[in-house]
């Protein structure tokens, strides 16, 4: 295919592109996939996303209001986004669920659906945070349209304020993993395990799993909870959220042996570093209270929630703006999951591996294009519509939002600026050359006929579109 372009003749070109020969194995241009696009769900933090059996997604959440248990259902992530909204059940008139409802989760347990979530009354002053963990059930099999009633209280070791339940299945036995404050332990909660023998008895003695006490686990609150369980690569990863629910609010991890007890606190080992922080780049802040699902091609996603602003006027936990985030999750060679940064608002990123040397990805260091394997995040580009033609995509590094892949007069591809300018215009919009028998895409340069973003001598640069070295298997 080849676009003989002037500048004069740039922007007609976009009507031209569609009459454009078919490449032998080649679709024109990639009508890009709707994916989902962040945020996913504004306003609901805390979001629990899984895919059940039925083939549906179902979400749930924290709604600002904190009075309501809501709940969507999608045949896609994507759909979540605009997905009605069921109101499975509303906090009570007076008494201990007539306040605050946070962080529900829906569970299908022996058949029944059930809701866990933590409550408080509605008293006023402190007494609002006397939370503690309860669950409704649905008379039905369908949980969107059922009738949910109060099942009751979770049984936990003290009477005390307690949270953000989460119930899984390994090898045949299910556990619980909640937070808890402990009488003793001058903390706001700590994380906690056990066997559940029915839906709101524990099976036998807790185990405390991890009290936070590192810096980025202590600031603002002395805070561990929000537990989430992900079993890959013959570990199990327990991620929770730690510190103040601002900018501050991080994601910890703890893995373990498939094969050990998982009620030995002593199993678990704590990530010393927080594995998912705020990132001013791309202007997510306080990511948190996560859960974990996978995409319609059964790859992994996180899905969390963030604010695309750092400061907030009065109490975090009043401020609305905690949007539910979805995003790719990667391993490192070793298996333990990559989380990266958080991506920012828009479509999710993709990473592009040269099909010529599948070590050598589309990246950057700064505003300098290599072809490497650095940090997760300096391989993550994001494709968005270009300005020559529905067909034309330009493409943008996560961390460098504004910065797009230039194609050069001289063959390079550079990362500049969005000068407004003409040349700018034609230079950075590509047409994305889908092969799906290769399973491979290439970005043709319409500025530089016959010639697509490649891996040469190392370096990217414009090669030539036929070329092996053009082809990129994208992820
Ligand atoms: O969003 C309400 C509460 O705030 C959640 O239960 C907890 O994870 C967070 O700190």
């Amino acid at each position: 295919m080849s676009f003989n372009l002037s500048r004069r003749g740039f922007i007609a070109s976009s009507a031209a592109l569609s009459a454009a020969p078919m490449m032998a194995g080649a679709k024109v241009a990639d009508a890009p996939v709707a994916g989902p696009q962040n945020p996913l769900v504004k306003q609901r933090a805390d979001a629990q996303v899984f895919r059940h059996d039925d083939g549906y997604y179902y979400l749930t959440g924290s709604v600002p209001e904190y009075d309501r248990l809501v709940l969507r259902r999608s045949r896609t992530i994507a759909g979540l986004a605009t997905a009605p909204e069921a109101v499975l059940w509303r906090h009570e008139k007076s008494g201990p669920m007539s306040g605050f409802l946070w962080a529900p989760e829906l569970h299908l347990i022996d058949g029944k659906w059930i809701v866990y979530f933590a409550a408080g009354p509605s008293g006023g002053g402190e007494d609002v945070f006397r939370i503690r963990t309860y669950a409704v059930v649905c008379d039905g099999p369908d949980p969107m349209t059922g009738r949910w009633t109060v099942l009751g209280e979770l049984q936990t070791p003290w009477d005390s304020f307690n949270l953000d339940s989460t119930i899984f299945t390994h090898k045949g036995t299910r556990y619980i993993a909640w937070a808890q404050r402990e009488p003793g332990i001058e903390t706001n909660s700590n994380l906690y395990i056990a066997k559940l023998e029915s839906p709101l008895k524990l099976a036998g003695k807790a185990t405390r799993l991890t009290v936070p006490t590192l810096d980025w686990e202590i600031r603002g609150y002395k805070v561990a909870e929000a537990p989430a369980i992900l079993h890959r690569n013959r570990r199990l990863f327990m991620t929770y959220s730690a510190s103040a629910t601002d900018a501050r609010y991080c994601l910890g991890m703890l893995s373990a042996d498939e094969n050990s007890d998982l009620l030995d606190a002593k199993s678990w080992t704590k990530s010393p570093q927080p594995v998912f922080t705020t990132c001013k780049e791309t202007s997510v802040f306080g990511p948190g209270h996560n859960s974990f699902t996978v995409d319609e091609q059964g790859r992994d996603v996180l899905v969390y929630h963030g604010r695309d602003y750092e400061t907030i006027q009065g109490d975090p936990l009043l401020n609305p703006d905690r949007h539910t985030r979805v995003q790719r999750l990667y391993y490192t060679a070793d298996g333990t999951p990559d989380f990266g940064v958080p991506v920012g608002n828009g479509p999710l990123p993709e990473r592009f591996a040269s099909a010529a040397d599948a070590k050598l990805l589309l990246a950057h260091d700064g505003t300098r294009l290599i072809a490497g394997n650095p940090a997760l995040a300096q391989t993550q580009f994001r494709q968005t519509p270009g300005r020559a033609g529905q067909q034309s995509v330009m493409l943008s590094p996560i961390l460098m939002p504004g910065h797009y892949l230039v194609a050069g007069k001289d063959g390079s591809v550079t990362l500049e600026p969005d000068s407004k300018s003409a040349d700018f215009a034609l230079r950075s919009q590509f047409v994305r050359l889908t092969d799906a028998r290769l399973s491979t895409v290439r970005f043709a340069a319409i500025a530089a006929p016959g010639k697509a973003i490649g891996v040469a001598n190392g370096q990217i640069r414009l090669v030539r579109s036929r070329d092996a070295a053009a082809r990129w298997r994208a992820d």
